[in-house]
Parts: structure tokens; C-alpha cells; sequence
């Protein structure tokens, strides 16, 4: 069943801010991570999900309603967690949640008393006194307290220290074990990698690439590190390289400790194999790609090495959308 589905939203500032032609789909029960540096188009993008903005052009739904139609009810059954918290004037973190509770006509208080406890919050520390994280602690729980059915976190850790960082993520986990949908913006690799099951990169406004979080543990395009004993099997492995650079990338070269990097499709290995054989080599590792070093990519040249295989758009066609400096 589709929970958030965008089509084609655009919303142009000008002078190349804002989003454009940002599509996506989120499934019930999946965690989907909106990786993207600041002023990408999160935020934007989370407040055309939540009924705030109108897109200029294109849609955004939340259990198939068009969101800015609907943005009462989306506020009513959605856990929306802002980028940036303003606190309105209370004395206490107390009296925010009891204004909150009353808003929410909230009756049971388990979920309430458990956040309140995962995240170690004092609810009588004063509003005045709070640091940004015990504010970030008091947005998570007043967001999360009536239990919703889907989340929707807008970069949820910044301000949290290291183990209150640790806590969300586990939160998350939780929650996604209890069959809830999760829309987490980030720029925070690890825990985009370490919670998501779908992954989306924006940049500049628009999505670079959607991917399974899996396919980049099984990447088809593979990085070599090899080792060399001799400096003659360094020097004829690298000119050799050099003329397979259609199919090999030579990455990096070492003369200095007769090392190599190579990148390569599955569907080439054995051109890679064969051409190793030749020599004396020392080692020959797979070089893992990390989601950040697949992320930095596209802030390189366009090529045809380095990615994950994009999914299928729904023609069947494989999307290999790049971005072009
Ligand atoms: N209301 C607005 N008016 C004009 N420009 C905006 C507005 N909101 C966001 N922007 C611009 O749009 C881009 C995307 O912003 P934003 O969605 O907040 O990025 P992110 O959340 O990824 O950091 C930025 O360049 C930002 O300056
Ligand atoms: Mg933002």
C-alpha cells in the first residue's frame, strides 16, 4: 500500500532553489532515507508532505489525499518531527506536553510515558533553560506520543549528543519492527545506511538516485585494492590497465608502495582476473563502497563507473539519472 507518493513537485525560489520534478514512493512499513547536504530540498520537500506549501507544479499524497487539501488530517494521524524546533512560551516541558495532549485528545499515556523515558527527559526543566537537545527530546516525544501510524523526521538527530543519537536510531528500529512507515531526512550517513530500507539522494533540488539500501551492499560495480611485490608488475599491470579503460577504472596508483585502486562492473571481472594473473601480487582486497563514498560521487564528473544500479522506472527502464556539474 502507497503512504507517500510525489509526482513530478516542483517548487522553484529561483535562482535554481527550491525542488524539482522530485518523484518518489513510500511504501507502508518502509524506512525511506532523504540523504542530502543542506539546502537540498529536504525540508521543502517535507513541507509539501505535510500539507504546509503548494506545489507549484506536480503532487504529493499521504494515504493517496493530496497533502496541502488534506494538511489537518495529515496533522492529526502523522508523527511530524520539524527540522527546526520553536517552542512556544510554557513554563515547563510539562505544560508544552499537556498542551499538546489536550490538542491531540490523547487518552492513553503509555507511548507518552516510554518516550519520556527512552530519551531520559526531564518534563519539569524549565523551557528557558533547556539546551537545543533537551528541546530536540521534548519535539520527539510531543511528535511521537499518540503512537502514529507514520513518522516523518526531518533531520531528527542534529542536536542530540552521540548516545542520544545512538537512542533514536533504536527508536527507529523499534518502530519499524512495529510495522510503522518512516520518512527520515538526513545528511548523516550511518544512519540513514544503518535504518532505512530504501534510500533517495537529493541534490540541488532534485533526486540523483533511489536505491535499495541492499544493492549497495551488493554493488555491481566493485573497487580492487592490489598490492604488487615487484615494481616491474606495478608498472606493466598499470599500462595495461590504461588500455582496458573502457571497461577498468584506474582509480589511484602508488609507485611508492606498489599500490593500485581499480573500479569495475561484475560483468568485467575476469578481464581484471586475467590481467592480474600475469604478475606477483601481494594482496587483492575488495574495496567496500560506503554510502558516503557513493554519495560523493555525485559530486564528481559524470561517468559511467562508481554507482549502484538505480531502480526501474515504471516502464521497466533502468533510471540511471546523473548529474552533470
Ligand atoms: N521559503 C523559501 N523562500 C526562498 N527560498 C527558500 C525557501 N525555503 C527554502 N528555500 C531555498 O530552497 C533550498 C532548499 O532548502 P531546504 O529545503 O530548506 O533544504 P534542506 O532542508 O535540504 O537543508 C535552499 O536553497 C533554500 O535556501
Ligand atoms: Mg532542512
Amino acid at each position: 500500500m502507497e503512504i507517500i507518493k510525489a509526482e513530478n513537485l516542483t517548487k522553484d525560489y529561483g535562482h535554481n532553489r527550491g525542488i524539482f520534478d522530485v518523484s518518489f514512493l513510500v511504501e507502508k512499513g518502509e524506512v525511506f532515507g532523504f540523504l542530502g547536504p543542506n539546502g537540498a530540498g529536504k525540508s521543502t520537500t517535507i513541507r509539501h508532505m505535510m500539507g504546509f506549501s503548494k506545489p507549484q507544479s506536480g503532487n504529493i499524497y499521504m494515504f493517496g489525499k493530496e497533502s496541502f487539501k488534506n494538511y489537518s488530517e495529515i496533522m492529526n494521524s502523522v508523527g511530524y518531527l520539524p527540522g527546526e524546533i520553536a517552542l512556544p512560551n510554557s513554563d515547563n516541558g510539562q505544560d508544552f506536553i499537556n498542551v499538546m495532549k489536550k490538542l491531540r485528545h490523547l487518552k492513553d499515556k503509555k507511548m507518552l510515558n516510554y518516550l519520556i523515558d527512552k530519551f531520559k527527559f526531564n518534563p519539569m526543566l524549565e523551557t528557558k533553560k533547556m539546551s537545543l537537545g533537551d528541546k530536540r527530546k521534548l519535539a520527539i516525544i510531543v511528535a511521537f506520543m499518540h503512537d502514529p501510524d507514520v513518522l516523518v523526521l526531518d533531520e531528527p538527530t542534529s542536536g542530540l549528543d552521540p548516545i542520544m543519537q545512538q537512542v533514536f536510531i533504536d527508536f527507529i528500529k523499534e518502530e519499524k519492527k512495529r510495522g510503522k512507515t518512516i520518512f527520515l531526512s538526513s545528511h548523516i550517513f550511518n544512519e540513514v545506511e544503518e535504518t532505512c530500507d530504501r534510500i533517495a539522494i537529493i541534490k540541488d533540488g532534485k533526486i540523483v538516485s533511489t536505491f535499495k539500501t541492499t544493492n549497495l551492499k551488493h554493488n555491481q560495480n566493485k573497487t580492487f585494492d592490489i598490492v604488487f611485490k615487484k615494481q616491474d608488475d606495478f608498472n606493466n599491470f598499470v599500462e595495461q590497465i590504461k588500455k582496458e579503460k573502457k571497461i577498468i577504472e584506474l582509480k589511484e596508483h602508488n609507485e611508492n608502495n606498489l599500490t593500485v585502486k581499480v573500479l569495475v562492473n561484475d560483468t568485467n571481472i575476469n578481464k581484471l582476473i586475467e590481467i592480474i594473473s600475469k604478475f606477483n601480487v601481494v594482496e587483492f582486497n575488495e574495496d567496500k563502497l560506503t554510502l558516503q563514498e557513493y554519495f560523493m560521487n555525485f559530486y564528481k564528473e559524470d561517468k559511467d563507473f562508481g554507482g549502484v544500479p538505480d531502480e526501474r522506472d515504471n516502464k521497466g527502464r533502468k533510471s540511471h539519472k546523473r548529474l552533470q556539474k
